[in-house]
């Protein structure tokens, strides 16, 4: 008999997540189907839309998330031992799988998949630049804010996951001057010196919109948003007309309280005046293309246009930390945990 752990809802989270609003159980696994298999977890993701996603289901479902896993035992010849996978099947170490049944969570509803062939680089970037994260970036980079050789581009949560990935595209593929938005000086660094983006600001320390004024004095043509709140309503103030903003997400207001919210800063002058074009968008908009997506930031990164870095945390035991730690900014690229 194989044993999983998985971690179970057991509380719905009210502002910052806590450790007892999960539990830890471990179960017993069912022998194998025909046309059956199970799967060891190797990398699981831990990503902010974690924190509002979570909150639409009932409490005792198993927490979300997407996983490597590689199969170790099979009943289905074309999911055969050794191979690996990738798939949404929650914090949970091992898992059956019926190919035929409908699984994963409606953020992403597709049945778990063969890993793409990404060479000889390392499988857990297909949690991140190589999966959701870098379609995400590739996507509403491309297709919202339609950025123009020698255009100025802005991206809060600059040095997580898909920021730190939008930038470089602005910059290595695109020829953008682009301005990173992040909370530390270490982060800002990384940025500047490793990444190439032409200014780094640390949100924590300065002004956004003091320091925008003076680094991009024109104005801002693309903003590709990650936080929301006050750093995207200075952010919007610079926008020049005709500007692009592409809503990505709002990291900002994901542990708070909806009545603690920030009344909103009035932006529909601006919005007006300068004939700024808003958008939000859901990666799973371009569900018809993800391959597209993964194959051109594979491209990028054999170019040696796009750089990755992963904040890995070792044991499937932390997985509750290393979210919370995606929500407290203590990653630097792609949170993961290798299980
Ligand atoms: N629309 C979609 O389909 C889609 C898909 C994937 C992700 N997203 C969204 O994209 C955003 C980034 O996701 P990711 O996976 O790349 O995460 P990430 O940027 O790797 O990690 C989250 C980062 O957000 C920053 N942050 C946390 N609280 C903040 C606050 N109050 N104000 C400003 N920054 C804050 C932290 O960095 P600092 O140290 O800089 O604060 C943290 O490291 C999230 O909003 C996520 O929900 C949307």
């Amino acid at each position: 008999m194989v044993k999983t752990k998985r971690y179970v809802v057991v509380k719905h989270f009210e502002e910052e997540p806590k450790p007892t609003d999960l539990k830890l159980v471990e179960e017993e696994l069912p022998p194998l189907q025909n046309g059956e298999y199970l799967v060891q977890a190797e990398y699981l993701s831990v990503d902010p839309y974690m924190r509002p996603y979570i909150q639409r289901y009932p409490v005792g479902v198993t927490m979300i998330g997407s996983q490597v896993a590689r199969i170790i035992e099979s009943r289905n010849p074309e999911y055969p031992v050794g191979k690996k996978i990738i798939g949404y099947l929650g914090w949970r170490t091992h898992t059956v799988i019926n190919p035929l049944k409908e699984s994963g969570v409606d953020f992403v509803n597709h049945k778990p998949i063969l890993l793409p062939d990404i060479g000889n680089l390392p499988s857990s970037l297909t949690l991140g630049i190589l999966g959701m994260p870098g379609n995400t970036a590739y996507f509403g980079l491309l297709e919202i804010c339609k950025p123009k050789q020698g255009e100025t581009l802005v991206v809060s949560g600059a040095a997580g996951a898909v920021g730190s990935h939008v930038g470089q595209i602005g910059k290595k593929v695109f020829g953008l001057t682009v301005i990173g938005i992040a909370g530390s000086d270490e982060k800002c660094k990384w940025l500047l010196e490793e990444l190439g983006f032409d200014h780094a600001i640390n949100y924590k320390k300065a002004d956004v919109g003091t320091v925008l004024r003076t680094v991009a004095p024109k104005g801002v043509d693309c903003y590709f948003d990650n936080v929301g709140g006050d750093i995207s309503s200075a952010v919007i103030y610079q926008m020049k007309p005709f500007g692009r903003i592409a809503v990505c997400g709002s990291i900002s207001s994901y542990n708070a309280n909806a009545s603690s919210l920030p009344k909103s800063t009035i932006l529909q002058p601006m919005m007006v005046f300068n004939q700024l074009k808003m958008e939000g968008f859901l990666v799973t908009r371009w569900m018809d293309r993800w391959t597209e997506g993964i194959q051109k930031n594979l491209q990028w990164i054999r170019e040696g246009k796009l750089k990755y870095r992963e904040t890995v945390t070792e044991g499937f035991n932390n997985m509750f930390e290393a979210f919370v730690g995606v929500l407290q900014g203590k990653n630097v690229g792609k949170a993961i945990v290798k299980a």
